[in-house]
């Protein structure tokens, strides 16, 4: 299961942050342009949310299976190890928390430019944090 589940969480780490930077930067262009929110900005804005689901998901699972995430006391002392067993995946939920909330309050409002607002912010917020705690040296080796 470890080996499906690792590069598959490996994978789709491509298709969610791209589509986050490209929510992101729509949210924040359509907000400046004052534009009307189509349907295409509300489907980039359900990709972005159906790969980062996806990839809580595997995240979830993976966090239990993981040799790197074996001793959750070894692992705070070394800090390669702590990125796995504790900033990785609680800055990532909390990210994908914020990424929900924005997609749930851009439906409760018609107003387009309050719905760009709202990518522009939750989902933004949403990739700094992602970004700021990926195992880089570990995904690119
Ligand atoms: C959108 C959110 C996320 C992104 C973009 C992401 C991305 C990544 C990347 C790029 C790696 C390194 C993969 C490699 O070494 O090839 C990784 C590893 C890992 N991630 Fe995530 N992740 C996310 C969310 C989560 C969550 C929510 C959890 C746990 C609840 C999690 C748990 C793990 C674990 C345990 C590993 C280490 C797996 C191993 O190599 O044994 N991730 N993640």
């Amino acid at each position: 299961m470890y080996s499906i589940l690792q590069p598959a969480h490996s994978y789709v780490a491509y298709a969610a942050l791209i589509f986050l930077a490209i929510a992101s930067v729509n949210g924040i262009a359509g907000m400046m342009a004052n534009r009307s929110f189509k349907d295409s900005d509300k489907k980039i804005g359900l990709f972005a949310l159906i790969f980062t689901h996806i990839q809580l998901l595997l995240g979830l699972i993976l966090y239990f299976i993981s040799p790197l995430v074996q001793s959750f006391s070894v692992a705070m002392k070394d800090s390669n190890l702590r990125l796995y067993a504790l900033e990785h995946p609680l800055i990532n939920i909390i990210a994908i928390i914020l990424i929900t909330i924005g997609w749930s309050k851009h439906k409760k409002t018609a107003d387009s430019k309050k719905k760009f607002k709202m990518f522009a912010i939750f989902y933004t917020l949403g990739l700094i944090l992602i970004l700021s705690r990926i195992p880089w040296n570990m995904w690119f080796s």
